[in-house]
């Protein structure tokens, strides 16, 4: 079988000036398709007659039981899991940093209340949990048992591994960043915290996620 690059669901500048048009068209012609084209090259893949589900790639590929317990995670270090997992991830970030901030609201906003008090309060700690990360990863704002919880996860790890739903995240990888911003990730996760986020995305993910 064989993936085909995932279609950036919106123009290379339509998140400007926030992330600018060479940052997203090097990050999906060169990391994603990269990761893609890692897929495609191999061994098991090339040897599956029948077209499977991507996911079920990141969990043949997990190498570990789906606990339903994602502390603490484990490092998860296969080739095929990591550029799998990566080119799931990348399509998650498109669709979560391609909304707008009046469309705040429905039940993610009742959840975001109720846990953090105020959506100020929630961008701060999703901010701080960012800037907590060390090296390259994810940022996930997740359903956890019925709650919201706030995740950094290293590399390629996903959260719904460990048992919670994602609703959104923001890639930590320099490269989603650095030409932008340099090495000042506190500037971009701030710009793209407080302007990007697709709250009708996290609201869709609250209602009809399957994982
Ligand atoms: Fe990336």
């Amino acid at each position: 079988m064989k993936f085909l690059l995932p279609q950036l669901p919106f123009k290379p500048s339509a998140i400007e000036p926030y992330i600018s048009r060479s940052t997203i068209e090097v990050h999906y012609n060169g990391h994603l398709k990269k990761y893609i084209d890692n897929i495609n090259s191999n061994d098991f893949i090339k040897s599956i007659k029948e077209d499977v589900e991507l996911e079920r790639i990141i969990m043949l590929s997990s190498e570990k039981d789906l606990i339903n317990n994602f502390i603490p995670p484990l490092p998860q270090t296969s080739e095929l899991f990591n550029n799998s997992a990566q080119a799931w991830n990348h399509v998650f970030y498109w669709n979560s940093i391609s909304g707008k901030t009046d469309e705040f609201g429905g039940e993610i906003a009742s959840l975001i209340f109720s846990r953090f008090g105020s959506l100020d309060k929630f961008k701060k700690e999703f901010m701080n949990k960012g800037m907590e990360l060390f090296g390259n990863g994810w940022l996930w704002l997740t359903l956890y048992n019925g709650r919201i919880e706030l995740i950094n996860s290293q590399n390629a790890e996903i959260p719904w591994l460990y048992g919670a739903r994602p609703l959104l995240t923001i890639d930590l990888w320099e490269h989603a960043y650095y030409l932008d911003y340099k090495n000042n990730k506190d500037k971009y996760l701030k710009a793209v915290i407080d302007n990007t986020l697709n709250w009708r995305f996290a609201n869709k993910n609250l209602r009809f996620s399957e994982l």
